[in-house]
């Protein structure tokens, strides 16, 4: 290994310490001050809504093996690094020869984190909708901005070594989730990331196609909980019908759900 891939992927471990052993501890603390001031001053957060589902630190729910986080810079529209850092650390339990899924690919950063920190032998496909594509369910306000691009996946196309070896395992596929024909990844998925449209018809679609593709030993994770009003509703709507045990991660807006056996798709098409 040259030396400058070896710099790189210290850096890589770097960022996954600062992210999960500072970012996450310090942001949710202050996260939780800023909610409490407004709270007492009665003026509650636009962007923040209460939360009702229990959670679980992250080194519970996956065990530590080491990941790498590259590419850490947020763009508006990425996930929080901590949250990136959950995520990695989630692709590195993923079994060989299993898929990992992504609804909502955007600039590519979490997908190519997903490549790098899985097996080699384990491919990563994306689903990104075309700015011009129609649409099954209305978009959330406010979220067009993250649909309007030149092309999903900017981040993985662009990365250099040493990861490009692990960007090339990324399939990107185009559509609109509402009517993405899915059939040939059922029940394959080890992990599937559920960050696509925040409207609720949306959330709960896509949430029933990711219990479609998760494997029996599989992962689902969503992200924006608490954070776009449709996630948060329909995951609450969700554990409240089907007890399902969902836990959002502590410190975070991802929401984790494991299948350990179980199949919850309503039906197999
Ligand atoms: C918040 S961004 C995803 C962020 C990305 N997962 C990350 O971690 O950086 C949401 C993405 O979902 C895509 N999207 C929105 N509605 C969609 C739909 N109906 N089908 C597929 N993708 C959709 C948008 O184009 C956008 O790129």
């Amino acid at each position: 290994m040259s030396d400058s891939a070896r710099q790189a992927r210290l850096k890589a471990r770097c960022a996954v310490f600062y992210a999960l052993r500072v970012y996450l501890p310090l942001s949710h603390l202050a996260r939780a001050v800023r909610a409490r001031s407004r709270s007492l001053r009665g003026k509650p957060s636009r962007h923040q809504q209460d939360t009702q589902l229990p959670d679980a630190p992250w080194h519970r729910l996956f065990p530590s093996q080491p990941a790498f986080i590259v590419e850490s810079a947020k763009a508006n529209g990425n996930v929080r690094v901590s949250e990136l850092a959950v995520l990695a650390k989630a692709a590195t339990t993923i079994a060989p020869g299993r898929e990992i899924v992504e609804i909502g690919t955007f600039d590519g950063r979490t997908t190519l984190n997903l490549a790098v920190n899985s097996d080699p032998a384990t491919p990563v496909f994306t689903l990104d909708l075309p700015p011009d594509a129609p649409t099954k369910f209305a978009l959330d306000h406010g979220e067009r901005k993250f649909v309007d691009k030149p092309a999903p996946g900017e981040r993985y196309r662009r990365c250099g070594a040493p990861w490009k070896d692990s960007a090339g395992k990324i399939v990107q596929l185009l559509g609109d989730s509402g009517s993405f024909d899915w059939s040939a990844h059922f029940g394959k998925a080890g992990l599937v990331f559920v960050d696509g449209s925040h409207a609720y018809d949306y959330a709960r679609h896509d949430t029933e196609m990711a219990f479609k593709l998760v494997s029996p030993d599989g992962v689902v994770i969503w992200h924006d909980y608490g954070v776009w009003q449709g996630v948060t509703r329909a995951l609450e709507e969700l554990e409240r019908e089907r007890h399902l045990g969902l836990r959002q991660v502590r410190g975070t807006s991802l929401v984790f759900w494991r299948a350990n056996g179980q199949h919850l798709a309503k039906s197999q098409t």
